[in-house]
């Protein structure tokens, strides 16, 4: 089926473009891309006033389902991506059962092709059961084109000699590690819980912040010289070094998230649970060194780290609730309102870290709007204001910390392989 969008202010970073162009898809490619096209019988998209960009990818999303399901399954996390403008979504494996065997895997891509309504891909574990002991095999898990990354995500992989062992697989498996590199507080307190031999100030000694995981992985893919990607970096300090390991040659990505962007520690405070993540929200310093770190490059995508959880769970009070806040759905109005309307990045800049980077990191199809590239498009209503209103989310969380935020600039349309699957807010499929 062809499509025709017409008139849009096309934006891609990788082609160094903005302009008002036409775009013409044709058997879900982009065929052609030019200031006018005429084609008879084709049906047109109206993109006048709006931006068109490469499809938004988000590279960091948990989607759940499996024993899951209710806090979000593939079916409804896949529409609130299509209606938050994302045509790609690459799920975390810290699934329940996780995704550290090949069956399990296999069972999630079935899941994938029957009930996702964006192109979807996933990461693995690193460790099996994410439990930082043995590695899994990787050689059963790399599965093309679906497994994108490995990562143990929710928790590190403690062990310095286990972490050093998944870079060597991961190189030989040319497989890309994206590791978590917060432990949790709560996770030592239950650990300490579980063992109460130990005293609680051993066990919170054990308790190591973001910047020691991020110099130990930077250290060790240094050393195995592999690729490494820092999902959600959180603090000045974990940017300082890998900004020193960058210029060292050391082949590191990183990521940063909304809520980290945009909110402090006192925000969290003030929101409760909804803002209860891990990593945690951080000072004032912290969120202006992002900031500056989305500015120059440093960080190259952001990423939503979507997290739903029940609102029972969530309703257990800040010590008791478990770590997690939403974005698929407000990921791009809070990229707009809080840093590309104030001047604090460009909207190429806020493409490319939400488009072409990841396409690039991950190796995936999309990210550009050249012609012969997958027709994945989302279209970009710069203005349409809008009140943050989890209840009426596709997600089936509704833990968000952005929760009353009014937000200019939201996804008017979502085309993914040629598929309009979001238009003016009303799904498609
Ligand atoms: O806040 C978080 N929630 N951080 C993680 O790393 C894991 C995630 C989850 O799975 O809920
Ligand atoms: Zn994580």
């Amino acid at each position: 089926m062809a499509l025709l969008i017409r008139g849009g202010r096309v934006i891609d970073p990788l082609l160094d473009l903005d302009d008002y162009l036409d775009i013409l898809i044709e058997e879900g490619l982009i065929s052609r891309i030019a200031p006018r096209i005429e084609k008879e019988g084709v049906p047109l998209l109206e993109a006048q006033g709006k931006v068109v960009a490469p499809g938004l990818i988000d590279m960091h999303c948990h989607l759940r389902d499996f024993n899951e399901r209710r806090k979000e399954t593939i079916a409804t996390g896949t529409r609130a991506a299509a209606l938050g403008g994302f045509t790609t979504v690459v799920c975390e494996p810290n699934t329940d059962p996780p995704m550290d065997n090949a069956k399990t895997l296999q069972r999630w891509i079935r899941l994938a092709k029957q009930e996702g309504c964006v192109n979807l891909y996933t990461k693995v574990c690193i460790t099996q059961g994410r439990r930082g002991e043995q590695l899994t095999n990787l050689k059963a898990l790399v599965r093309k084109p679906w497994v994108v990354a490995a990562t143990d995500d929710g928790s590190p992989v403690v062990k310095d000699e286990v972490m050093g062992r998944a870079f060597v697989k991961a190189r030989e498996h040319e497989l890309l590690l994206t590791p978590h590199c917060e432990e949790s507080r709560a996770t030592i307190q239950a650990f300490q819980r579980a063992n109460p031999l130990i005293p609680l100030p051993d066990a919170i000694a054990l308790y190591k912040r973001e910047p020691h995981y991020v110099a130990r992985d930077l250290m060790l893919a240094e050393k195995a010289n592999w690729r490494v990607h820092i999902c959600h970096v959180s603090m000045a300090e974990s940017l300082d070094l890998i900004k020193k390991a960058r210029a060292r040659w050391v082949p590191v990505t990183c990521e940063a998230t909304p809520h980290h962007l945009t909110l402090t520690e006192k925000d969290a405070g003030k929101c409760g649970p909804d803002a209860k993540v891990n990593p945690p929200l951080r000072k004032k310093e912290d969120v202006e060194a992002l900031r500056q770190g989305l500015r120059d490059g440093t960080i190259d995508v952001i990423a939503s780290d979507h997290a739903p959880h029940t609102p029972e769970e969530k309703a257990r009070g800040w010590e008791e609730a478990p770590m997690g806040a939403i974005g698929l759905e407000t990921t791009l109005g809070v990229v707009l309102t809080m840093l590309v309307h104030p001047g604090i990045i460009t909207l190429a800049a806020a493409i490319e870290r939400m488009s072409s980077n990841p396409a690039k990191i991950l190796g995936l199809p999309g990210g550009s709007l050249a012609m012969g590239k997958p027709a994945d498009i989302t279209i970009i209503d710069l203005e349409e204001k809008w009140v943050v209103d989890p209840l009426s989310f596709a997600s089936k969380g509704r833990n968000t910390p952005f929760t009353g935020w009014r937000l200019r600039g939201k996804a008017y349309a979502t085309i993914v392989k040629g598929e309009v699957v979001m238009k003016a807010g009303e799904l498609l499929v």
